[in-house]
C-alpha cells in the first residue's frame, strides 16, 4: 500500500492535492500532525483534517507527532482519521492509546523514531489487532524531504521476523525519504506500507512515481 504524505504539498490547495493523490494511484493520504513540542515544527491539526475530509474518499492515515496523543486521539478520529498512529516515545501510555483507538473502531499504529530500539514496541504486540501497524521512521520526524536512513532497515527485518514467527496480523509502515530505490529496500526488508511525500507530490508525474513504488519485488 502506498500512502501519499501531503506535508510537502501545496497546502493552500488541499482539495486539489487530494485529487492529485487519488489520480496518482496512491492508496491513501498520510496526514502529519506536529505540535512544536514533540518535534521542532508545527504542521496542521484538527480543523484542517475536518476541512479536508469531505474532499476525498480515500483513507486518511493520521501520524501524530505530538507529546500527548491520548488527549487528542478521539478528536482526530472524529475529524476523519481512518488509521491513527502515535509515537512510542510520546508521554501517553501506549496501552491506553491502543485501547482508545480500538474503542473508536479503527486500526492503530505505533511509531518508532530513529533513536529508539524497535524492541520498545514488543510489550505492545500482544495488544495489537488485525490491520494495526508499526511505523518505522526512516528519517527524524519533523520535516518532509529528508534523506532516507539505511541504518533503519535492520529494524524492519527484525520486526518482520517477529511478525512472521508469531503469525501476527500486523503491517510494517515506513516513513521518510521513500522513493523507488529506498522503497524497494524497505519492501525487501519486510515493509508493506510505504509513506512517500515529496517523491510523489513534488514530482511532475505523481502517477509514475506511485507506479515506481509498486514495482514487483526484486
Ligand atoms: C516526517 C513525516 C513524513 C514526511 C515524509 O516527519 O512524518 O510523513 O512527510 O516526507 P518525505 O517522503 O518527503 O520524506
Ligand atoms: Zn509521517
Amino acid at each position: 500500500m502506498i500512502l501519499a504524505s501531503i506535508l510537502n504539498s501545496d497546502l493552500a490547495n488541499l482539495s486539489k492535492v487530494a485529487d492529485t493523490v487519488a489520480a496518482s494511484g496512491a492508496d491513501a493520504l498520510h496526514f502529519d500532525v506536529m505540535d512544536g513540542r514533540f518535534v521542532d515544527n508545527i504542521s496542521f491539526g484538527l480543523p484542517v483534517l475536518s476541512s479536508l475530509r469531505p474532499y476525498t474518499k480515500q483513507p486518511i492515515d493520521v501520524h501524530l507527532m505530538i507529546s500527548e496523543p491520548l488527549r487528542f486521539a478521539e478528536r482526530f478520529i472524529k475529524a476523519g482519521a481512518d488509521m491513527l498512529s502515535f509515537h512510542i516515545e510520546s508521554d501517553s501510555d501506549p496501552q491506553e492509546m491502543l485501547r482508545c483507538i480500538h474503542g473508536c473502531g479503527i486500526p492503530a499504529g505505533i511509531v518508532v523514531s530513529p533513536d529508539t530500539d524497535v524492541d520498545a514496541v514488543l510489550p505492545c504486540l500482544p495488544l495489537m489487532q488485525k490491520d494495526d501497524f508499526i511505523l518505522i521512521m526512516t528519517v527524524y520526524p519533523g520535516l518532509g524531504g529528508q534523506k532516507f536512513m539505511p541504518e533503519m532497515l535492520h529494524k524492519i527485518r527484525r520486526l518482520s521476523d517477529i511478525i512472521r514467527r508469531g503469525s501476527l496480523p500486523l503491517h510494517i509502515e515506513v516513513d521518510g525519504g521513500i522513493n523507488a530505490e529506498t522503497g524497494m529496500l524497505c519492501r525487501q526488508a519486510g515493509a508493506d506500507y510505504l509513506v512517500a511525500g515529496s517523491y510523489v507530490l513534488c514530482s511532475d508525474d505523481p502517477a509514475e512515481a506511485v507506479r515506481s513504488l509498486n514495482k514487483p519485488l526484486r
